[in-house]
């Protein structure tokens, strides 16, 4: 837990629907809230870099409070990115406007690989911790703030892809080829997000998310030998707040997720049904999501109707609602504060 002392908190709809206790409603906040649908936030874009942006903490904190003044959702998500993990791995990250991530030196040679070692994560990235600490002041306990990190294969992905990717190949075919390699970078991967997110935590992190964003491109008996364990690994070793797992694109992975990862809640993408989702999952897990993202471009009496359908569906208890992937960035505010709103409203 954090030794720091904050402002006590005002709204924890989040955190009791996260350990399974009775709410009124169920809390709502959107992935990817701070982001580029936002013109508070095009307006810093404009003025500094995507990593300056994440490495000045007074920023990071301005662009996390910017949807919560906006929106008013049930939860702040601290602003930041998955690959700042690989970056403190060595790993060369530009974000290239209009391409996304790129990576200078990717992992290409067996070599490459061996020369990943995880080592003082938190020292070095003790802006994160920085900024998540002056952004629980600053919330002054409005909402409870997340920290996250991304999985070690979803990150594996990038590093050795090199940037995005449809089919992660370059990646792909490492893992096949280079397995003793693969699961080197994998072990180091582990070891630094448990200590990147015990770090957070104690920096005021009052939940995590582990993103696995490219889990689904993964068989079932691949996920069991190249993610699972890692997942598995994390779960057991960050302590003293609730995780949410979401691994993307793996709906054939909840049963096992939901009875042995020990997480609190498991984010579903909107692939799944929420009845599906409900009978393949453990009754003490939260399930959180999983609103279609590209249904926020609908006209707002649909969006109102469909959210109110997903809640009817899920049930008010042990959910929290959330779209199934991050936000678009052409989504109009109005759409986004439909969504909140309608979940807010819901009786
Ligand atoms: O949710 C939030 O508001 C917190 C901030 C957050 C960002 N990235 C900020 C961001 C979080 C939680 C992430 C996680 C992340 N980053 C993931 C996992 C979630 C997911 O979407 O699957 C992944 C895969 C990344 C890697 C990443 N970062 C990509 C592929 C891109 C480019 C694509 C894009 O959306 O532009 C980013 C950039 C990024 N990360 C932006 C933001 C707000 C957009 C950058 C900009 O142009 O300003």
């Amino acid at each position: 837990m954090s030794k720091h002392n904050f402002p006590p908190l005002k709204n924890d709809l989040f955190l009791r629907a996260l350990k399974g206790e009775s709410v009124e409603r169920p809390p709502v906040w959107m992935m990817r809230q701070a982001g580029r649908y936002l013109p508070q936030y095009m307006k810093l874009r404009e003025k500094y870099t995507f990593f300056e942006r994440v490495e000045t903490p007074e920023l990071a904190c301005e662009i996390t409070i910017q949807p919560i003044d906006e929106l008013e959702p049930d939860a702040a998500i601290i602003f930041s990115d998955i690959l700042t993990v690989p970056q403190a791995l060595n790993i060369d990250v530009q974000m290239i406007p209009g391409k996304g991530p790129v990576m200078g030196n990717p992992i290409r040679k067996v070599d490459d690989a061996f020369s990943i070692f995880a080592e003082d994560i938190p020292g070095k990235l003790s802006h994160v911790m920085d900024a998540i600490t002056l952004t629980r002041h600053e919330l002054n306990g409005r909402v409870p703030l997340i920290g996250f990190a991304g999985a070690p294969w979803t990150l594996f992905c990038y590093m050795v892809q090199g940037e995005g990717s449809k089919n992660f190949d370059l990646a792909k075919s490492f893992l096949y080829q280079h397995p003793e390699a693969s699961r080197h970078v994998l072990k180091e991967l582990t070891k630094a997000t448990i200590d990147y997110l015990n770090a957070q935590i104690e920096a005021g992190a009052q939940a995590v998310q582990v993103f696995d964003s490219w889990a689904g491109l993964l068989s079932p008996d691949d996920f069991n030998e190249w993610a699972l364990p890692s997942l598995m690994e994390i779960t057991a070793n960050v302590k003293g707040v609730p995780m949410i797992l979401f691994a993307k694109g793996a709906w054939y992975a909840l049963e096992r997720l939901s009875y042995k990862s020990g997480v609190a809640a498991l984010g579903l993408d909107w692939t799944i049904s929420p009845e599906y989702a409900r009978t393949h999952t453990a009754d003490h897990v939260t399930l959180q999501g999983n609103f279609d993202p590209s249904h926020l471009l609908a006209p707002i009496p649909e969006i109102k109707l469909k959210t109110k359908r997903m809640i009817d569906r899920f049930g008010t208890q042990r959910y929290i609602a959330n779209l199934g992937h991050g936000i678009l960035p052409h989504v109009p505010v109005d759409h986004a504060r439909a969504f909140v709103d309608t979940v807010k409203g819901y009786s």
